[in-house]
This record gives C-alpha cells, structure tokens and sequence, in this order.
C-alpha cells in the first residue's frame, strides 16, 4: 500500500459543507473523509484537532520569473510555490507571454521548462499578444495536445503586449470554439498612455504619478468593453484583478443579462488604498506600483460587496515581485517603475483575517474564493479545490487562532519589501501538503525542487456547444466550423 497519512479531529471545510471528518490520505490522493476513521498500518497520523481541514489554496493569477518592463520578475517557480506553500496554497496558475510575433507553442515550451522547479503545482493560461493565422492554429494545438483552456489579453500595456478590439474578437471567437475561456487586464491602454503622457508634461514624474494615469473610469470602460465583446462573441470570460467600483458594475451588468462572466479580485486590493503613492519615502511608494493601482476606501467597500454578493468569485494575487533595485529602473520615471507586488504567502492569511474575522466571510465562502471556485471556473475540479475521495491530497490544516505579523523579515519571497509589513492577522497554514507530500509544518518549509507538476485542464464542451448555439451575432469561421462539431 502507498504510503498513508490520517489528518485526525479537524473540521472538514469545502465551498459546500464543514462538517467534524477524519481526511485519509494514500499516497498522493485523498481515500476517504468520514467520522473516527480507522489508521491504516504504519500511517502517519496528523493531529488537526481545533483546526479547519480545507482544500489547499488556488492561486489562478500569478507570474514567476515574468520577463517584464525591462527586467524579470524577482521570483520564480520554486520561490514562488514555497511561498505558496507557507501561506496554505498549493496550486499556481502563471501565464505564459509571448511576445508580439513570438510563437505561442514556443513561449509555452519556455514557460514548462522554468516551471519544472516548482515544489507545489501549476498550470498556465496562454496570453493571445498578437494575431495571425499561426495564433489561430497553435491556441487549437494548446488546447488539444497541452491542457491549457484559458486565453488572456491584456488590453494595456500599448506599445508591448496590449491588444486591439480586432484581435480581442478574432481570439474570443477562436477560443469560443474551442472551448476554452478568455481572461482580460482590462484598463484601456490608449487612455493610460495619454493620461501617462500629461502627467508627465506637468511635472510628476514620481510613483504618485502612477494612479494619476489609471484612474477607475479607464478600468470600467475596459471592463465594460471586454464583457460585451464577449458576451456578443458567446464566450466565457474571466475579469482579472478588479479594482474598482466602474469595473465589478461591468461584470454585475453581464452576470445579470445571463452572460458568463467571472469576476477577480486581488487580496491586496481588499486591504490597501491608495494613500500608499503619498508616502514620502521613494522606495516605499514605488514597491506600491501595480496595475490597477491602489484605490481609494470606497472601491475597497464595492469590492467587499461584490465578492459578498457574488460578483467577484476569486480572491488572487497577481504576484509579481520586484526589488528595490528593480523598482529602481524607474527612479526618474513612474512610467518605468516595474509594475507589481506580491501576496501568494500572505493571501489566505489576510482574507481570513480580514474577511471571516469580520464576519464578511463564512469559512465555507472563503474555500469558495481561494480554491473552489477556481477550480471550477479553470476545470480542474474535483481533482482539486475540495476534499472527496480521489482528489488531489492538496490539503491545508488551517489555526484559525494563530497569529502572525507579516513582513519581508519572515516571508519566503526574493523580494526585499512586504506591502503587507507590520500586519498582524489572525489565521495561518499550520500543515500544507500537495499530493500527499507535507511542504510546511508549524512554520518549517519543506520544499521539494521538482515536486510540483504541471496540471492539465481540458477544455469545455459543454460551454463551447451551449454558447455557440445561443449566440447570435458571429457564426464560426470557416476553419472554426470543420473542427467544431457541436
Ligand atoms: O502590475 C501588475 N499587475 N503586474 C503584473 C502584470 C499584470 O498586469 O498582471
Ligand atoms: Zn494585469
Ligand atoms: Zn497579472
């Protein structure tokens, strides 16, 4: 018999019921859930009495080892998963970036190749930066032959990996047809330009310049225009990091005409504001820069209500690391400044604290938020995002009552800053285990260089049938027609 580990006395935590249940994990799946299981010989027994026994975390927005703005992010597919790991999550979704007229295949050989250190496991969304028929063709190979149902555009970042409407619509058709689902950074990358521009020409060239060219209306008004291309193209559509208050009315107005549409947040956006680009200190403002940028408290409110109400189904990340000397590229330039900050270690800690422990959450709807309904939106459950016979043995044993103060004097990240420094929370990982492999225990790492595998996630028959039959504005293409058959 493989190997077996009785996780005893915990109460069982999934988005659909908790409930007190010994989790019997052999070998790297969990064999049963239920109540005074007995220990199978020679198992290693775990005690989670006083703890919640919750599917390990999903992370579907996150980038290692990003070549990005002229450097590359700071960490990378083993830093990053044992981060991952010490915060309770034990699965990643990066993105694989091509550049304009790079193969897609190619990029995606890149991307397996840097992720085979990773100690937890992953899966990649492939950006669409540019189109062409060879895009047309090797999405389909993606989906066919390498498990990968998800496409992402980002509709800024002008003058590198932005997108036009054209390719928006030739690539959500595409997918469409192919199953898959279609992601978007939604902030209108020509208004961003100009709104950079004259910030610039009145003399603001520090990090405080940097909300300034980002304000909520240029992420609405993306927002908008991607749900609505989507919705008349008939494909599902996946709102990465919304900010703001003119984004989440986007997807609620989508979600409410009977589109499907998902909605993310980043846990960073819940908890900071954007009195973080006033600080006085360079160093300090310019480890705040992201886009979106950090918003005022009243978007935080919005953002709060949608995922309470059901408008914001993930609670992500967007890790992206850089360090100061990083950050430093753009010392003269906010427009220069690496855009991102981390959370992968910190995420599960601060929703909780900051969501069940006010009473915003239940236990239930926060697994809903960082794994379940990733799973579900991505097609990777019920291998992963709950506990039941035959999934994944992706398991966290989570102290509600532990304590920590965050900071980059304790995470496991390459960064040299925390936005989260000097945050005490209550709530932490106390066992994380992937696979039935233990990564971290009562604060000890265990990572293991080439653990984590890459997950393959089929595309959705069932969405590409239902959302083609319903659609009523573009047939598919003539190639599109040979390959569906619905
Ligand atoms: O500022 C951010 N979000 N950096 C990472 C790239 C992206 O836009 O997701
Ligand atoms: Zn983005
Ligand atoms: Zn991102």
């Amino acid at each position: 018999m493989a190997e077996a580990t009785l996780i005893r006395g915990g109460t069982v935590v999934t988005a659909d019921e908790e409930r007190c249940a010994d989790v019997l994990v052999v070998g790297e799946a969990v064999a049963a859930v239920g109540v005074d299981l007995p220990a199978p010989s020679g198992a290693a027994i775990l005690d989670a009495g006083g703890a919640y026994v919750m599917p390990g975390g999903i992370d579907p927005h996150v980038h290692m080892e990003l070549p990005f703005m002229g450097t590359v992010s700071a960490d990378d597919f083993l830093s990053g998963t044992a981060c991952a790991a010490a915060g309770g999550t034990t699965t990643i979704i990066d993105f694989v970036i091509p550049a304009p007229q790079q193969s897609l295949l190619e990029a995606h050989r890149l991307w397996r190749e840097r992720a085979r250190k990773a100690t937890a496991d992953y899966a990649f969304h492939v950006a669409v930066t540019w189109w062409s028929e060879q895009v047309f063709e090797e999405m389909g190979v993606l989906c066919r032959d390498h498990g990968v149902n998800s496409f992402k555009h980002f509709m800024a970042y002008r003058n590198a990996i932005m997108v036009d409407d054209a390719t928006l619509i030739a690539s959500f058709s595409r997918a469409r047809d192919l199953g898959a689902i279609c992601l978007v950074h939604a902030e209108n990358g020509d208004l961003v330009h100009r709104l950079q521009q004259e910030t610039f020409d009145r003399g603001i060239h520090g990090p405080e310049g940097h909300p300034i060219s980002r304000p909520p209306e240029v992420e609405g008004e993306a927002a908008n225009r991607a749900c609505q291309i989507a919705a008349m193209v008939g494909v599902p559509l996946y709102v990465v990091h919304t900010s703001c208050r003119q984004a989440m009315e986007a997807i609620a107005r989508a979600k409410l005409a009977g589109h499907r549409v998902f909605g993310e947040s980043l846990v960073q956006h819940l908890v900071i504001d954007d009195s973080v680009y006033r600080d006085p200190d360079w160093r300090r403002a310019a480890h705040h820069v992201m886009s979106p940028p950090f918003r005022s408290p009243d978007h935080q409110q919005a953002l709060w209500g949608g995922l309470q109400g059901g408008t914001i189904e993930v609670i992500g990340t967007d890790h992206c690391t850089f360090r100061t000397e990083q950050k430093a590229l753009g010392t003269h330039d906010f427009r220069r400044i690496p855009n991102g900050t981390g959370g992968l270690e910190e995420r599960m800690s601060v929703l909780w604290h900051h969501g069940v422990g006010t009473g915003r959450l239940t236990p239930r709807e926060f697994v809903a938020a960082t794994s379940a309904n990733a799973a579900r939106i991505f097609n990777i459950h019920p291998r992963k995002g709950t506990i039941a016979p035959g999934s994944d043995a992706d398991l966290v044993v989570w102290d509600p009552s532990a304590t920590r103060t965050l900071g980059s004097g304790s995470h496991h990240s390459r960064n040299d800053f925390s936005i989260f420094e000097g945050m005490r929370v209550a709530g932490a990982a106390a066992i994380t285990m992937s696979r039935g492999r233990v990564l971290w225990r009562d604060g000890a790492l265990d990572a293991c260089e080439g653990h984590g595998r890459c997950v393959e996630r089929p595309c959705f028959t069932d969405y590409a049938r239902s959302q083609t039959r319903r659609n009523t504005h573009f047939a598919p293409t003539a190639v599109e027609r040979e390959e569906f058959v619905p």
